[in-house]
Protein backbone atom coordinates (compact mmCIF):
# COMPACT_ATOMS: atom_id res chain seq x y z
CA UNK A 1 0.00 0.00 0.00
CA UNK A 2 1.41 3.05 -0.81
CA UNK A 3 0.32 6.37 1.02
CA UNK A 4 -0.09 10.14 -1.09
CA UNK A 5 2.90 11.26 1.18
CA UNK A 6 5.04 8.07 -0.23
CA UNK A 7 3.43 8.67 -4.17
CA UNK A 8 4.10 12.96 -3.72
CA UNK A 9 7.76 12.23 -2.68
CA UNK A 10 8.66 9.45 -5.45
CA UNK A 11 6.92 11.98 -7.93
CA UNK A 12 9.42 14.69 -7.44
CA UNK A 13 11.64 13.06 -9.07
CA UNK A 14 9.55 14.12 -12.45
CA UNK A 15 10.82 17.73 -11.36
CA UNK A 16 14.29 18.16 -11.62
CA UNK A 17 13.88 21.87 -10.80
CA UNK A 18 11.56 21.28 -7.63
CA UNK A 19 12.86 21.43 -4.41
CA UNK A 20 10.18 19.82 -2.00
CA UNK A 21 7.85 22.66 -2.11
CA UNK A 22 4.93 21.44 -4.56
CA UNK A 23 5.10 18.06 -2.81
CA UNK A 24 4.82 20.13 0.85
CA UNK A 25 2.19 22.44 -0.74
CA UNK A 26 0.09 19.13 -1.76
CA UNK A 27 0.43 17.56 1.16
CA UNK A 28 -0.98 20.52 3.18
CA UNK A 29 -3.88 20.48 1.01
CA UNK A 30 -4.26 16.55 1.66
CA UNK A 31 -4.00 17.11 5.57
CA UNK A 32 -6.64 20.12 5.01
CA UNK A 33 -9.13 17.39 2.94
CA UNK A 34 -8.96 14.97 6.08
CA UNK A 35 -9.55 17.83 8.39
CA UNK A 36 -12.97 19.11 6.46
CA UNK A 37 -13.74 15.02 5.60
CA UNK A 38 -13.85 14.81 9.60
CA UNK A 39 -16.41 17.65 9.89
CA UNK A 40 -18.56 16.58 7.25
CA UNK A 41 -18.69 13.52 8.76
CA UNK A 42 -20.35 13.91 11.14
CA UNK A 43 -21.90 17.72 9.90
CA UNK A 44 -25.05 16.40 11.45
CA UNK A 45 -23.74 16.10 15.03
CA UNK A 46 -22.20 19.22 15.40
CA UNK A 47 -24.46 21.94 14.24
CA UNK A 48 -22.14 22.43 11.12
CA UNK A 49 -25.05 21.78 8.65
CA UNK A 50 -27.26 25.39 7.35
CA UNK A 51 -26.25 28.61 6.39
CA UNK A 52 -24.16 31.17 8.25
CA UNK A 53 -26.49 34.01 7.03
CA UNK A 54 -24.36 35.75 4.50
CA UNK A 55 -24.25 36.14 0.69
CA UNK A 56 -20.97 35.66 -0.96
CA UNK A 57 -19.40 37.29 -3.73
CA UNK A 58 -21.37 34.54 -5.94
CA UNK A 59 -24.90 36.06 -4.61
CA UNK A 60 -25.23 32.42 -2.93
CA UNK A 61 -25.82 32.12 0.75
CA UNK A 62 -23.08 30.79 2.43
CA UNK A 63 -23.54 27.67 4.14
CA UNK A 64 -21.52 27.16 7.89
CA UNK A 65 -19.66 24.18 5.77
CA UNK A 66 -18.65 26.89 2.70
CA UNK A 67 -16.96 28.81 5.48
CA UNK A 68 -15.47 25.85 7.61
CA UNK A 69 -13.97 24.75 4.54
CA UNK A 70 -12.24 27.67 3.18
CA UNK A 71 -11.07 28.92 6.70
CA UNK A 72 -9.02 25.09 6.87
CA UNK A 73 -7.69 25.18 3.72
CA UNK A 74 -6.38 28.94 3.41
CA UNK A 75 -4.88 27.97 6.89
CA UNK A 76 -3.39 24.86 5.58
CA UNK A 77 -2.01 26.64 2.97
CA UNK A 78 -0.75 29.38 4.68
CA UNK A 79 0.97 27.74 7.88
CA UNK A 80 2.94 25.14 5.33
CA UNK A 81 4.65 28.34 3.59
CA UNK A 82 4.73 27.47 0.13
CA UNK A 83 1.77 29.74 -1.36
CA UNK A 84 1.85 32.89 -1.76
CA UNK A 85 -2.40 33.88 -2.27
CA UNK A 86 -5.04 31.92 -2.49
CA UNK A 87 -8.03 32.91 -5.02
CA UNK A 88 -11.23 31.17 -3.16
CA UNK A 89 -15.06 30.64 -4.47
CA UNK A 90 -15.94 32.53 -1.14
CA UNK A 91 -13.39 35.71 -0.99
CA UNK A 92 -14.37 38.44 -3.05
CA UNK A 93 -10.24 39.42 -3.37
CA UNK A 94 -7.48 37.36 -3.30
CA UNK A 95 -6.42 36.30 -0.04
CA UNK A 96 -2.39 37.07 0.68
CA UNK A 97 -0.64 34.77 2.99
CA UNK A 98 3.17 34.60 4.27
CA UNK A 99 3.70 37.89 3.71
CA UNK A 100 6.76 37.90 5.76
CA UNK A 101 8.38 34.53 3.60
CA UNK A 102 7.16 35.31 0.31
CA UNK A 103 10.57 34.81 -1.12
CA UNK A 104 9.91 31.06 -0.41
CA UNK A 105 6.10 30.92 -1.74
CA UNK A 106 6.76 30.45 -4.98
CA UNK A 107 2.76 29.01 -5.64
CA UNK A 108 -0.68 30.55 -5.75
CA UNK A 109 -3.58 28.37 -5.29
CA UNK A 110 -7.42 28.97 -6.52
CA UNK A 111 -9.90 26.65 -4.35
CA UNK A 112 -13.42 25.89 -4.41
CA UNK A 113 -13.22 24.87 -0.55
CA UNK A 114 -16.69 23.21 -0.94
CA UNK A 115 -18.05 22.47 -4.02
CA UNK A 116 -21.55 21.34 -4.17
CA UNK A 117 -22.66 23.02 -0.70
CA UNK A 118 -25.67 22.95 -1.85
CA UNK A 119 -25.99 18.99 -0.78
CA UNK A 120 -24.46 19.27 1.95
CA UNK A 121 -27.40 19.19 4.36
CA UNK A 122 -29.03 16.14 2.59
CA UNK A 123 -26.08 14.07 2.75
CA UNK A 124 -24.77 13.72 -0.52
CA UNK A 125 -21.39 13.86 -1.61
CA UNK A 126 -20.00 16.89 -1.94
CA UNK A 127 -16.08 17.78 -3.13
CA UNK A 128 -13.65 20.37 -3.30
CA UNK A 129 -11.86 21.68 -6.15
CA UNK A 130 -7.93 23.60 -6.28
CA UNK A 131 -5.53 24.29 -8.76
CA UNK A 132 -1.40 25.51 -8.36
CA UNK A 133 0.04 27.44 -10.53
CA UNK A 134 3.94 28.81 -10.00
CA UNK A 135 3.88 32.60 -8.79
CA UNK A 136 4.66 35.14 -11.74
CA UNK A 137 5.93 37.68 -9.56
CA UNK A 138 9.36 37.35 -8.19
CA UNK A 139 9.03 38.43 -4.80
CA UNK A 140 7.10 40.72 -2.21
CA UNK A 141 3.61 39.63 -1.31
CA UNK A 142 1.70 37.70 -3.95
CA UNK A 143 0.06 39.53 -6.98
CA UNK A 144 -3.19 39.39 -9.00
CA UNK A 145 -1.08 38.51 -11.87
CA UNK A 146 -0.20 35.40 -9.96
CA UNK A 147 -3.50 34.00 -10.24
CA UNK A 148 -4.69 34.95 -13.37
CA UNK A 149 -2.84 32.67 -15.08
CA UNK A 150 -4.40 30.32 -17.98
CA UNK A 151 -5.21 26.84 -17.08
CA UNK A 152 -2.28 25.63 -19.28
CA UNK A 153 0.35 27.25 -16.76
CA UNK A 154 -1.30 24.97 -13.80
CA UNK A 155 1.50 22.71 -12.46
CA UNK A 156 -0.88 20.80 -10.18
CA UNK A 157 -4.57 20.41 -9.95
CA UNK A 158 -7.14 18.62 -8.42
CA UNK A 159 -9.96 17.47 -5.92
CA UNK A 160 -11.57 16.08 -3.11
CA UNK A 161 -14.54 13.87 -3.39
CA UNK A 162 -16.37 13.63 -0.27
CA UNK A 163 -18.58 10.57 -1.19
CA UNK A 164 -19.35 7.07 -0.09
CA UNK A 165 -15.60 6.91 0.20
CA UNK A 166 -13.23 9.82 0.31
CA UNK A 167 -10.86 10.23 -2.39
CA UNK A 168 -8.12 12.53 -3.17
CA UNK A 169 -7.66 12.48 -7.25
CA UNK A 170 -4.91 15.24 -8.60
CA UNK A 171 -2.44 15.44 -11.68
CA UNK A 172 1.03 17.21 -12.35
CA UNK A 173 0.55 16.47 -15.74
CA UNK A 174 1.93 13.26 -16.23
CA UNK A 175 -1.51 11.65 -15.48
CA UNK A 176 -3.86 11.20 -12.97
CA UNK A 177 -3.97 9.48 -9.30
CA UNK A 178 -6.35 8.56 -7.19
CA UNK A 179 -5.90 7.95 -3.62
CA UNK A 180 -8.92 6.87 -1.40
CA UNK A 181 -8.66 7.83 2.49
CA UNK A 182 -8.29 5.18 4.61
CA UNK A 183 -10.18 6.22 7.83
CA UNK A 184 -8.75 3.38 9.88
CA UNK A 185 -5.00 4.90 9.73
CA UNK A 186 -6.24 8.62 8.61
CA UNK A 187 -3.90 8.47 5.34
CA UNK A 188 -5.69 8.70 1.74
CA UNK A 189 -3.51 5.71 0.14
CA UNK A 190 -2.88 4.93 -3.70
CA UNK A 191 -6.37 2.99 -4.98
CA UNK A 192 -6.53 4.12 -8.79
CA UNK A 193 -3.32 4.21 -10.41
CA UNK A 194 -3.06 6.49 -13.90
CA UNK A 195 -6.56 6.69 -14.11
CA UNK A 196 -7.68 7.08 -18.16
CA UNK A 197 -11.28 7.75 -18.62
CA UNK A 198 -13.19 6.02 -21.32
CA UNK A 199 -12.99 7.53 -24.87
CA UNK A 200 -17.07 7.39 -25.14
CA UNK A 201 -20.10 6.31 -22.46
CA UNK A 202 -23.58 6.45 -22.20
CA UNK A 203 -23.81 9.01 -19.38
CA UNK A 204 -25.30 12.66 -19.74
CA UNK A 205 -24.83 15.16 -16.87
CA UNK A 206 -26.88 18.59 -17.22
CA UNK A 207 -29.39 19.97 -15.24
CA UNK A 208 -32.25 19.38 -17.56
CA UNK A 209 -34.43 21.73 -15.56
CA UNK A 210 -33.14 24.84 -17.75
CA UNK A 211 -33.64 22.88 -20.84
CA UNK A 212 -35.81 26.01 -22.00
CA UNK A 213 -33.19 28.16 -21.39
CA UNK A 214 -30.28 26.40 -23.09
CA UNK A 215 -28.76 26.67 -26.52
CA UNK A 216 -30.10 25.43 -29.28
CA UNK A 217 -27.16 23.01 -29.80
CA UNK A 218 -27.51 21.97 -26.50
CA UNK A 219 -31.50 21.31 -26.99
CA UNK A 220 -30.22 19.50 -30.01
CA UNK A 221 -27.75 17.55 -28.53
CA UNK A 222 -30.22 16.55 -25.30
CA UNK A 223 -32.31 15.15 -28.04
CA UNK A 224 -29.44 13.18 -29.38
CA UNK A 225 -28.62 11.65 -26.47
CA UNK A 226 -32.31 10.20 -25.94
CA UNK A 227 -33.01 8.90 -29.44
CA UNK A 228 -32.82 5.15 -29.75
CA UNK A 229 -29.83 3.86 -31.33
CA UNK A 230 -28.32 0.61 -30.60
CA UNK A 231 -24.60 0.99 -32.52
CA UNK A 232 -24.02 3.95 -29.80
CA UNK A 233 -25.81 2.25 -27.25
CA UNK A 234 -28.79 4.71 -27.07
CA UNK A 235 -30.84 6.01 -25.49
CA UNK A 236 -28.10 7.42 -22.83
CA UNK A 237 -28.50 7.44 -19.38
CA UNK A 238 -29.08 10.91 -17.45
CA UNK A 239 -27.46 11.51 -14.22
CA UNK A 240 -27.02 14.77 -12.48
CA UNK A 241 -25.72 14.72 -8.62
CA UNK A 242 -25.67 18.70 -8.87
CA UNK A 243 -22.37 18.32 -7.27
CA UNK A 244 -19.82 19.08 -10.23
CA UNK A 245 -16.95 17.11 -8.93
CA UNK A 246 -19.27 14.32 -7.92
CA UNK A 247 -20.37 14.54 -11.47
CA UNK A 248 -17.15 14.44 -13.28
CA UNK A 249 -15.80 12.02 -10.62
CA UNK A 250 -18.80 9.19 -11.82
CA UNK A 251 -17.82 10.43 -15.71
CA UNK A 252 -13.97 9.93 -14.84
CA UNK A 253 -14.33 6.20 -13.86
CA UNK A 254 -17.55 5.47 -16.17
CA UNK A 255 -17.39 7.83 -19.12
CA UNK A 256 -19.82 10.31 -20.44
CA UNK A 257 -20.29 14.18 -20.88
CA UNK A 258 -20.70 17.09 -18.28
CA UNK A 259 -22.64 20.15 -19.82
CA UNK A 260 -23.39 23.56 -17.66
CA UNK A 261 -24.18 25.62 -20.58
CA UNK A 262 -24.92 29.41 -20.52
CA UNK A 263 -28.48 30.17 -19.41
CA UNK A 264 -31.18 32.76 -19.35
CA UNK A 265 -29.43 33.48 -15.40
CA UNK A 266 -26.12 32.71 -16.21
CA UNK A 267 -25.27 33.98 -19.51
CA UNK A 268 -21.62 32.98 -19.61
CA UNK A 269 -22.58 29.94 -17.89
CA UNK A 270 -22.69 29.31 -14.17
CA UNK A 271 -19.33 27.25 -13.35
CA UNK A 272 -16.18 29.33 -12.23
CA UNK A 273 -13.23 29.11 -14.22
CA UNK A 274 -10.79 29.78 -12.19
CA UNK A 275 -11.36 27.11 -9.74
CA UNK A 276 -13.86 25.28 -10.64
CA UNK A 277 -13.19 24.40 -14.86
CA UNK A 278 -10.05 24.79 -14.81
CA UNK A 279 -8.78 22.45 -12.16
CA UNK A 280 -11.23 19.52 -13.33
CA UNK A 281 -10.90 20.54 -17.45
CA UNK A 282 -6.81 19.89 -16.23
CA UNK A 283 -7.65 16.39 -14.94
CA UNK A 284 -10.28 15.31 -17.72
CA UNK A 285 -7.05 16.19 -20.32
CA UNK A 286 -4.91 13.80 -18.49
CA UNK A 287 -7.00 11.06 -17.87
CA UNK A 288 -7.64 11.27 -22.29
CA UNK A 289 -10.77 13.07 -22.12
CA UNK A 290 -11.97 16.72 -23.53
CA UNK A 291 -13.10 20.02 -22.03
CA UNK A 292 -14.13 22.95 -24.20
CA UNK A 293 -16.96 25.53 -23.56
CA UNK A 294 -18.55 24.60 -27.20
CA UNK A 295 -15.97 25.57 -29.20
CA UNK A 296 -12.64 26.60 -27.49
CA UNK A 297 -10.39 24.48 -25.14
CA UNK A 298 -11.21 25.58 -21.22
CA UNK A 299 -7.32 25.71 -20.62
CA UNK A 300 -6.78 27.96 -23.28
CA UNK A 301 -9.12 31.01 -21.97
CA UNK A 302 -7.72 34.00 -20.93
CA UNK A 303 -8.16 34.78 -17.55
CA UNK A 304 -8.94 38.13 -16.63
CA UNK A 305 -10.94 37.98 -13.17
CA UNK A 306 -10.56 35.62 -10.20
CA UNK A 307 -14.85 34.52 -10.44
CA UNK A 308 -15.07 35.01 -14.10
CA UNK A 309 -17.66 32.10 -15.55
CA UNK A 310 -17.62 30.17 -18.28
CA UNK A 311 -20.02 26.85 -20.30
CA UNK A 312 -18.55 23.61 -20.16
CA UNK A 313 -18.66 20.67 -22.20
CA UNK A 314 -16.49 17.86 -20.67
CA UNK A 315 -16.06 14.26 -20.11
CA UNK A 316 -15.16 11.51 -22.88
CA UNK A 317 -13.41 13.13 -25.71
CA UNK A 318 -16.38 11.48 -28.59
CA UNK A 319 -19.21 12.66 -26.27
CA UNK A 320 -17.66 16.01 -26.07
CA UNK A 321 -16.84 16.01 -29.63
CA UNK A 322 -20.47 14.89 -31.40
CA UNK A 323 -22.20 17.83 -28.62
CA UNK A 324 -19.71 20.45 -30.19
CA UNK A 325 -20.89 19.71 -33.83
CA UNK A 326 -24.55 20.84 -32.70
CA UNK A 327 -22.82 23.74 -31.08
CA UNK A 328 -21.49 24.34 -34.73
CA UNK A 329 -24.51 23.49 -36.27
CA UNK A 330 -27.04 25.19 -34.35
CA UNK A 331 -25.88 27.62 -32.08
P1 LIG B 1 -20.70 25.50 -5.39
O1 LIG B 1 -21.45 24.62 -4.45
O2 LIG B 1 -19.20 25.42 -5.19
O3 LIG B 1 -21.20 26.92 -5.42
O4 LIG B 1 -20.83 24.91 -6.86
C1 LIG B 1 -22.11 24.63 -7.37
C2 LIG B 1 -22.00 24.26 -8.79
C3 LIG B 1 -21.56 22.83 -9.09
O5 LIG B 1 -21.05 22.08 -8.10
C4 LIG B 1 -22.80 22.14 -9.56
O6 LIG B 1 -22.52 21.21 -10.52
C5 LIG B 1 -23.64 23.26 -10.07
O7 LIG B 1 -23.29 24.39 -9.34
C6 LIG B 1 -25.09 22.96 -9.87
O8 LIG B 1 -25.81 24.02 -10.36
P2 LIG B 1 -27.38 23.90 -10.61
O9 LIG B 1 -27.99 23.77 -9.25
O10 LIG B 1 -27.72 25.19 -11.30
O11 LIG B 1 -27.62 22.69 -11.48
MN1 LIG C 1 -21.04 28.26 -3.88
MN1 LIG D 1 -18.37 24.58 -6.99
MN1 LIG E 1 -18.12 25.96 -3.50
Amino acid sequence: MKTLGQFIIEKQADFPYAKGELSRLLRDIGIAAKIVNREINKAGLTDKLGEVGEINVQGEAQKIMDVYANEQFISALSSGGECCLVASEENEEIVLLNKLVSKNAKYAVAIDPLDGSSNIDVNVAVGTTFSIYRRKSKDGPGQLEDILQKGTEQVAAGYIIYGSSTMLVYTTGKGVNGFTLDPSIGEFCLSHPNIKMPETGYIYSMNEGNYVHFPEGVKKYIKYCQVEDDATSRPYTSRYIGSMVADLHRNLIKGGIYIYPTTASAPNGKLRLVYECNPLAFIIEQAGGRATNGYDRILDIEVTEIHQRESIFIGSTKMVLKAEEFMAEYS
